[in-house]
């Protein structure tokens, strides 16, 4: 009698109603799935210097972790020939895998099947993990190579929009959703990005945009190519759409897999702590020290907030969110004694470190997911206002500024705010101050809290005097020195608010670490709620 190996052996098409032939059924469907597959999307990618959908999974899970669901499903169009091309899975690849032993579900969007168009069945996979990740928790990374609305199958590709937008909003706040874009995203298909947390471009492979370079020159005579109309760096630095921008799909994961880490998997839970490489005791140290002569003597003079952030910070790690759009804020996440934290910091590198409308809404938007996911915001002011001009007025610093504001008072994650130098007028109160809500409010010595600096505030309050020194021959910018003089000693530091409450603390800079892990540590407990409500309404 033979062995059951022997005789497959010696049977390669086995009868396909015994078990043995539908296992055999089994093997030859998923390798025609999935390796005969990749290899001609490999084919067709890796010239381009891309990877394939699964390529790109596999660099984002952990090692073996992945597993696909409705990897067998095809479409059921016909019209335009498209019963002839069918393809398992519908040019998406979705399932459920770990990113450093956490649940994640991705989805993968395939270039080689019908440009990574989006038909009905792939759409319905899509929103099909989407259910699956709110009701487990878990993070969702959509990973976006595709040209939109599958044509040939009109509306029935259409509303699978609709159903993948909806639920982007709906597991909004719940769940973090991030989108990775390796390769172009065209149309209203760029609104599913929009709708979530965080959007990763590459620089030079991936597009998005709502109306192409054709369409544009066909309505508005305005010659664009798609780099400058939709490439990575214009999202990047000028629409602020893309909240990282990568040098290559390997460094746009990494990315991801990193940003994965600072927050947990879902709203009603924490991110995980990470102790850090360099285990440092509550006492001040000699790395410490670098912060006391950081700020320099002429408050007109610069100096960077990242330092002063790298320096809190555990192991100096500082992952920048929006690094290239609005450098006039900072914001990003670190760890503190290995919880995680969002910073939040004015730039007085960039425009003096003035807010204005896009550092606002950066800042505000920043501000909300570390809110809705339960990861403290730590606030670095030196802000000397708001930047003035007919642009910001009439493109809406108002309106748009007000989003900061209320995403500091609705927040109610721990708060700490720590004012470095200026903190003057609206602006002051906009960065986290303690009646906006931060639980504790610290203040360096060289901290001037004031309605506004001294120079402008002797102009409007010492008119007079800088008048009759001038009508009585005397030197006027002496006089103006003088009240310039008297003003700073008077108002411009951090007393007059520490005496009524307002800054719970002056510290040496070089306190900072230490003071800010001993609120971090006293406020890991905070329990706050705000009135119950339908939903606010955020000015947008
Ligand atoms: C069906 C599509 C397709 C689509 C591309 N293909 N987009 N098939 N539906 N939307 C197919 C092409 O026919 C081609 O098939 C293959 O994908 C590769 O496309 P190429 O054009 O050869 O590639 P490339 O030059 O790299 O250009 C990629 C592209 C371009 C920029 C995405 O194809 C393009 O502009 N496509 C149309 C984008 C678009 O306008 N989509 C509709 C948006 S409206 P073959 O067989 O030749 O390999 C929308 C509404 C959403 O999405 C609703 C939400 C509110």
């Amino acid at each position: 009698m033979s062995s059951p190996e022997t005789s497959q052996q010696l049977d390669p098409r086995p009868d396909p109603r015994s078990t043995a032939g539908q296992l055999a059924g089994l093997h030859a469907r998923a390798d025609g799935a999935v390796r005969a597959a990749d290899e001609r999307a490999a084919a067709k990618q890796h010239p381009r210097g891309k990877k394939t959908a699964r390529e790109r999974i596999a660099a984002l899970v952990d090692e073996d972790s992945f597993v696909e669901r409705g990897g067998l499903v095809r479409s059921r169009a016909t019209a335009f020939g498209m019963a002839a091309k069918h393809v398992d899975g519908d040019g998406v690849v979705t399932g459920y895998a770990t990113v450093d032993g956490r649940p994640v579900c991705v989805y993968a969007q395939d270039f080689t099947a019908f440009g990574g168009s989006l038909g009905e069945e792939h759409g319905a996979k899509i929103a099909e993990l989407q259910d699956f990740a709110a009701t487990t928790g878990c993070p969702v990374v959509g990973i976006n190579d595709g040209g939109g609305a599958r044509i040939q199958e009109g509306v029935a590709s259409l509303v699978q929009y609709a159903r993948i937008f909806r639920r982007n909003v709906h597991a909004s706040g719940v769940v973090p959703q991030i989108s990775l874009i390796l390769g172009p995203s065209a149309g209203g298909a760029v609104y599913s990005p929009a709708l979530t947390d965080i959007t990763v471009m590459v620089e030079e492979t991936s597009h998005m945009f709502v109306t192409g370079p054709d369409v544009i020159r066909t309505v508005t005579g305005e010659d664009v190519g798609f780099e400058e109309l939709g490439g990575g760096r214009t999202h990047a630095t000028r629409s602020g759409v893309a909240h990282h921008l990568a040098e290559s799909e390997d460094d746009a994961i990494e990315y991801v897999r990193e940003l994965l880490s600072f927050l947990p998997s879902n709203n009603l839970s924490e991110a995980p702590l990470l102790p850090p490489e360099d285990e440092r005791d509550l006492l001040v140290d000699e790395d410490d020290l670098v912060l006391d002569t950081i700020v320099p003597d002429s408050a007109n003079q610069p100096y960077d907030m990242a330092a002063v952030i790298g320096a809190v910070l555990d192991d100096e790690v500082f992952l920048q969110v929006h690094e290239l759009f609005a450098p006039n804020v900072l914001t990003g996440f670190g760890r503190v004694e290995g919880r995680p934290v969002g910073v939040v910091a004015n730039q007085p590198q960039q425009l003096a470190g003035t807010l204005d409308i896009d550092a606002s809404e950066k800042a505000a938007r920043f501000v909300r997911l570390c809110d809705a996911f339960n990861v403290p915001v730590l606030t670095f002011v030196d802000v000397p206002g708001f930047l003035p001009g007919t642009d910001q007025e009439w493109n809406g610093i108002i309106r748009r500024g007000a989003k900061l504001l209320y995403a500091y008072a609705e927040a109610t994650v721990p708060l700490v705010t720590v004012i470095t130098r200026k903190a003057y007028g609206g602006a002051y109160i906009v960065m986290g101050s303690k009646e906006m809500g931060a639980d504790v409010c610290l203040a360096w010595p060289s901290a001037q809290i004031a309605v506004m600096g001294a120079q402008g505030a002797v102009n409007i309050l010492q008119r007079n005097a800088l008048k009759a020194a001038a009508e009585n021959g005397e030197d006027v910018e002496a006089t103006r020195r003088d009240l310039v003089d008297d003003y700073e000693l008077q108002l411009a530091n951090p007393y007059v608010a520490a005496e009524r409450g307002f800054v719970d603390a002056v510290i040496a800079p070089s306190q900072t670490r230490v003071q800010v892990a001993r609120a971090l540590r006293a406020l890991a407990t905070k329990r706050a709620t705000l009135p119950a409500k339908k939903h606010g309404n955020i000015p947008l």
